[in-house]
């Protein structure tokens, strides 16, 4: 009797067990997703549920071309970089991790992002914005979701989940623009722009390091664009120009994150880190707007009529005759159309265009090999 019994109990565990495992491949045909880390440029929504945040797009006439028009955190009239570059590579659009519906299966089969206007490198950028995720906590939330992932469909398929999904790190900017070049901030008057830039990379070589520890295999670093031609950094020079010596900051950080993404590679067994460069790209559309359809490179498409700067777009703002023609949208963020041209740059240097499938942005004459 009592062997019976006993004989039953193991019966049936071994099928409780099949079925964990028929679940487990039932559920993980995996989709591969993004995961996206940044800042404004990336944001897609965080920014809007940080109520206390002040780096917001969650008014007109942000999104203003943007699906129907209304806010939705977007620092931008349009899209941002990342949305171009994966939709390029046929990924889906990953939802604000803050988004309340956000649950497992849109996780599983969208991705998520992280990315929060304000966020730097370093944990003590932007702490004038009084709310925001830096990198640091972009990737403890992350952990939060692979824990959620794991409970959903196991130890080994969420392995696997983390490790083919494409990994988008774009940080940098904040930690010059509203820290290192704010006098307010400690680290502006502890450091100089060589011994900051190291302090930022070897901060960005441990958070790296960590995304790997943690799954990530293909992962794709934005360096930063030419920093000092945004149109508040020349607002502030008396001839208008851009600011060469914040050019020669963000050329700085880019040397130095290209040889990090390169080592990184080299020495992470399976990892493809690589580094996508768009300074160059950007810098010739603000030299010569012209030459790409542009008739504006140095002033935002959204401002109130002669007063300048102000920090953001608001409703009170006046908006540009036609928003294609500007490179700027507001005193930091370039326009859909500018984000545009990047992101095809990028596309196009690294070839991660999805095969067969160049033909999406043919307007601007790129194509991928
Ligand atoms: C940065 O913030 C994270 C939490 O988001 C914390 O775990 C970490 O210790 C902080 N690092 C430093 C150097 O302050
Ligand atoms: C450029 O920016 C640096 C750092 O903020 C500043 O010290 C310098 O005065 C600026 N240059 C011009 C021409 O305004
Ligand atoms: C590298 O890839 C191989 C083949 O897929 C796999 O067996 C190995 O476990 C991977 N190693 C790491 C550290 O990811
Ligand atoms: C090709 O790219 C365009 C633009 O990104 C997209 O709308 C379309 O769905 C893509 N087609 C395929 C087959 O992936």
């Amino acid at each position: 009797m009592a062997m019976e019994c006993k004989g039953r109990a193991k019966l049936l565990l071994f099928i409780l067990l099949l079925q964990a495992v028929g679940l487990e491949d039932r559920r993980c045909s995996c989709a591969v997703v993004q995961f996206i880390f940044g800042d404004s440029l990336s944001d897609v929504g965080n920014n809007n549920y940080l109520t206390k945040s002040l780096a917001r797009a969650a008014l007109p006439w942000y999104g203003i071309d943007f699906g129907r028009g209304v806010p939705n955190g977007r620092f931008t009239n349009g899209r941002t970089i990342a949305d171009i570059v994966g939709d390029r590579m046929g990924l889906p659009r990953p939802p604000p991790f803050l988004d309340p519906s956000l649950d497992g299966e849109t996780i599983l089969s969208n991705g998520v992002n992280y990315a929060s206007g304000g966020g730097g490198i370093l944990n003590e950028t932007s702490s004038l914005f009084i709310q925001r995720f830096s990198l640091y906590k972009q990737i403890e939330l992350f952990q939060g979701t692979q824990d959620m992932i794991r409970m959903k469909i196991g130890e080994k398929e969420a392995a696997k989940f983390f490790q083919q999904a494409r990994y988008v790190v774009a940080m940098g900017s904040n930690d010059y623009i509203n820290n290192f070049l704010l006098p307010t901030y400690v680290d502006s008057w502890t450091y100089n722009g060589e011994t900051f830039t190291n302090y930022l990379i070897t901060t960005l070589e441990s958070q790296l390091r960590l995304l790997y520890a943690l799954g990530a295999r293909q992962l794709t670093f934005f360096g930063l664009g030419p920093m000092g031609c945004i149109p508040l950094q020349r607002f502030m020079t008396s001839t208008g120009g851009c600011n060469e010596s914040t050019n020669k900051l963000s050329r700085m950080f880019n040397k130095k994150s290209e040889d990090l993404l390169k080592k990184l590679s080299g020495r992470l067994p399976n990892a493809s880190f690589v580094f996508g460069d768009a300074y160059d790209s950007f810098q010739d559309v603000i030299n010569q707007p012209e030459t790409y359809g542009f008739d504006n490179s140095d002033s935002p498409c959204c401002r109130i009529a002669k007063i300048r700067p102000t920090l953001t777009c608001t409703p009170l703002s006046t908006l540009c005759k036609d928003r294609s023609k500007f490179v700027f949208w507001d005193e930091y963020h370039p326009t859909d159309k500018a984000n545009e041209l990047i992101g095809n740059a990028v596309v196009s240097k690294l070839g991660l265009a999805k095969p067969g499938n160049g033909t999406g942005t043919a307007a601007n004459g790129e194509r991928e090999r």
